[in-house]
Order: structure tokens, then C-alpha cells, then sequence
């Protein structure tokens, strides 16, 4: 369900533990939801470098690895943090209302 302000609810605080993710579908769009220590950062789950499914890869800290060739993107801001993507990864806010996590898809 959309807001009238351009967020969607993705999931239930509680949900995703801290370290965890979770990989949602807007409009057909693989997005995914990392809990990190500071709260919920949320990126487009295709990998820049050849469409790998980054949110399956390892997270240390803020920075996930694609587990297809070893990319390695920062989940708070999307950028490359090492090669073979060279293109940073789309990132969405994400606000709590309530018990909802919602992402902001206009
Ligand atoms: S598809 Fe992600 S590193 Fe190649």
C-alpha cells in the first residue's frame, strides 16, 4: 500500500533483526532492506557490475558484497566500495511509522 506520500510498507519493525535484510518487490523491482545498527537503509538488489543479487552476499558493517563477483557496495549511500561494479547502486529512504517500515517509491 502506497502513502499519500510516496512510501510503501515494506515490513514489520521487529522483522528484520540488526544484521539482517530483507528483499522486497516494488513495481517489479528487487529492493532490499538492510537493519544496520543506526537503522534501515534500503538499495535496489541488482548489482551494478552484472546484475547479481547483492542482498544474498556477505554484510560487514555497512558494506555488502555481491556474492556473484565480489563487488562490494555501501548500503547507506550505494557506492562502489570496491571492484568489479564501477556504478553505485540506487538507494531509497526509508522512514518508520508505527510498526511499519516503509520505503519511499515515487
Ligand atoms: S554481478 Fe555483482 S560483482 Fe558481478
Amino acid at each position: 500500500m502506497k502513502t499519500t506520500d510516496g512510501f510503501v510498507n515494506v515490513a514489520k519493525v521487529g522483522e528484520i533483526v540488526v544484521g539482517g535484510v530483507k528483499v522486497v518487490r516494488l513495481d517489479d523491482v528487487p529492493v532490499a532492506i538492510f537493519h544496520l545498527d543506526d537503522g534501515y537503509h534500503a538499495i535496489e538488489d541488482v548489482c551494478t557490475h552484472d546484475g547479481g543479487p547483492v542482498a544474498e552476499g556477505c554484510l560487514v558493517g555497512d558494506v555488502i558484497e555481491c556474492p556473484r563477483h565480489g563487488a562490494k557496495f555501501n548500503v547507506k549511500t550505494g557506492a562502489v566500495v570496491q571492484f568489479p561494479a564501477t556504478a553505485p547502486v540506487p538507494v531509497y529512504a526509508v522512514r518508520v511509522v508505527g510498526d511499519d517500515i516503509q520505503v519511499g517509491w515515487s
